[in-house]
């Protein structure tokens, strides 16, 4: 969602400020601004739109001058998305100016306060109240104030703050959206997401909550809110620039759906010791395994996704009760949860809202909760019990594709690890899911190598208006993220139904020329879904089948079809998904979408 950059040194801030927002872009926002200390003045441009619309108005940053600042890309909330409601935002003398993340929940009680002392506000954000706060009780010194000022607010926050009377300063806080702080050579930055700042360093700190950052050109001192100082270590980010930009490719999400190959080898690899599973992260003792009478799996959208993939897969090697539940359902209806469930949380940003509180519901209900997540150092990294952390690298683009593998190969790893310690997987099993395992990235590869094929189908099919999903058991759970991809992306409607539940009311939409993608890798369910294939082809569907290799006998019920290597069910997703993500970028690229920032979407959803 929203984006923090902030720049101090001695070249002028805005040309880096732009380019840092340019590489948050994917995080999604409908406004951007920047301001600059320029010889002792607060000077702010911001606007509506894209960047190039900061751009065209900063004449590529070279309007504004100054070699302190801050900049913001902003996922309206509170107020619609227009020039005066983009950030950085000024107080009411244009003193202090504020970029903000986050959400202040008592935004409104502090406005109607303010105002009532006089203070004029220009914007409907609570960001706004910050640096009205700021001037309100401003005494002289920045950061007693700032002290000060978080004492009234409820909420989170990650905030960038520079002042008239501190032209050298910039004062970075964070409570619950990250932030994180750059160290240069005599220059020193703020950012909310690494690929914002790594232009210019690898070296970082992470802030914490209810952290203090005060950057000056040449020292970082990090205190609390007592303002005793807190020793940092620093942190060396691993990904180079080239993992967070394009490679050549027309779009991040093509990169990342090629990437996924490398992705899995290197998330399977770390946990793979002589052929068995390592999973040092979880530090569960065997007796408190069996002690668990139910799996609980908290996630949104695809993650959530792998979570129905992981109910089938745990339910079958563990046989363990597995519910999967939407992170924004759970929290609200009074969960059955205890300390005799083991609580899942599957998150790529680490920072989505809903599964971060459905998360602590968990905790608080007294259940041990394991984080399957891509972000080092995320929120949801780091209040989770144990962490694992998926090696997709920096994904980019909205729609996700190599994270939800990677979280899928994780999956496969804690069932391995979970039924060797239960003793529900027997050894001819185990090494045999083991080879599967490793073998994936090459069968990924592979199908890579016929995209053409998926290319050419987009092409056919790219005007349809609805397309319905089905599949049964894990192809249920696939279809679930087909249809999201396709939808997400090329905006075309589309539904993800059990194929056996079609009959029940949903086939009543089936007419000529529908497209149907049938599911269909299960072995053991094909002949059912073959009857529910002919079901709808007999009400003038048509029908996109994915099938096994081994079963070419699909082309006799299917007017299109795409085969996929075989592997053993469990893991049949992680090769279907790829041409389903490589049909919705297709169609979406025929159909000229954005496809990497899909209209209304953002990477990290941080609101509730
Ligand atoms: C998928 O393509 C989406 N962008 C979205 O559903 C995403 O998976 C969801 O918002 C959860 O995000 P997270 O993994 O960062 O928690």
């Amino acid at each position: 969602m929203c984006g923090i950059v902030g720049y101090i040194g001695y070249e002028q801030a805005a040309p880096f400020l732009l380019s840092g927002l340019e590489r948050l872009e994917y995080r999604g926002y409908d406004s951007a601004g920047i301001c600059l200390n320029d010889g002792g003045e607060l000077v702010v441009k911001k606007s509506k739109g894209k960047l190039v619309e900061l751009k065209a108005l900063t004449q590529n940053g070279t309007n504004i001058h100054g070699t302190v600042g801050i900049g913001h890309t902003r996922w309206a909330t509170h107020g619609e998305p227009s020039d005066v409601n983009a950030h950085p935002h000024l107080s009411d003398s244009c003193r202090f100016a504020v970029v903000h993340n986050g959400i202040i929940e008592n935004y409104l009680q502090l406005k109607e306060y303010l105002i009532s002392k006089g203070v004029k506000f220009r914007s409907q954000t609570d960001t706004e109240v910050i640096a009205q706060l700021i001037e309100y009780y401003y005494q002289g010194d920045l950061v007693d104030t700032i002290i000060k000022v978080l004492s009234k607010l409820d909420g989170s926050y990650a905030l960038g703050v520079i002042s008239k009377d501190a032209p050298d300063e910039i004062i970075a806080v964070r409570k619950e959206s990250p932030l994180i702080i750059g160290l240069g050579e005599n220059e020193n930055y703020i950012a909310s997401d690494v690929p914002a700042i790594l232009s210019k360093t690898r070296r970082i700190y992470r802030l914490q909550n209810n952290e203090i950052a005060i950057l000056k050109r040449d020292s970082i001192k990090i205190i609390n809110t007592d303002k005793e100082e807190i020793a940092k270590t620093v942190e060396t980010v691993e990904w180079d620039l080239d993992a967070a930009e394009k490679g050549g490719y027309e779009h991040f999400m093509f990169k990342e759906i090629m990437e996924q190959p490398k992705a899995i080898r290197q998330t399977v690899a770390r946990h793979i010791k002589n052929g068995r599973v390592v999973l040092d992260e979880i530090r569960l003792t065997p007796e408190q395994l069996k002690s668990y009478n139910k799996i609980n799996i908290l996630a949104c959208g695809s993650a959530y996704h792998v979570g129905v993939v992981a109910k089938y897969v745990f339910e079958k090697t563990l046989r363990i009760p597995v519910e999967a539940d939407l992170a924004s359902e759970f929290r609200y209806r009074d969960p059955i949860v205890d300390d005799k469930t083991l609580t899942i949380v599957i998150s790529q940003s680490g920072e989505t809202a809903d599964t971060k509180e459905a998360m602590k519901e968990a905790q608080r209900r007294g259940s041990h909760v394991i984080a399957i997540v891509n972000v080092v150092g995320s929120a949801i990294a780091e209040e989770s019990d144990d962490v694992i952390y998926t090696l997709a690298g920096p994904e980019i683009a909205v729609a996700t594709t190599k994270a939800y593998s990677t979280q899928l190969a994780v999956i496969y790893l804690m069932a391995l690890h979970f039924g060797e310690m239960l003793g529900t997987i027997g050894k001819a099993e185990y090494d045999n899911y083991i080879t599967e395992l490793e073998a994936l990235p090459d069968k990924i590869s592979q199908i890579l190598e016929s995209e053409e094929k998926i290319q050419y189908l987009a092409s056919k099919l790219f005007n349809s208006r609805d397309v319905f999903f089905i599949g049964r058991n894990i192809d249920y759970a696939l279809s679930l993220e087909g249809s999201l991809k396709l939808k997400e992306i090329s905006y075309i409607h589309s539904e993800a139904y059990a194929a056996g539940e079609l009959k029940h009311g949903t086939i009543s939409l089936i007419e000529d020329g529908t497209l149907v993608i049938a599911l269909a890798t299960h072995e053991a369910l094909i002949a059912k879904t073959v009857s529910n294939i002919e079901e709808v082809r007999t009400r003038g569907a048509y029908v996109l089948c994915l099938a096994c290799e081994d079963h070419q006998e699909i082309k006799n019920v299917a007017q299109s079809t795409i085969f996929i290597p075989k592997t053993c069910d469990m893991m049949l997703p992680s090769l279907a998904v790829v041409p389903l993500q490589l049909f919705a970028y297709y169609v979406a690229s025929l159909k000229g979408c954005d496809i990497d920032k899909p209209r209304n979407l953002a990477k990290s959803v941080t609101v509730e």
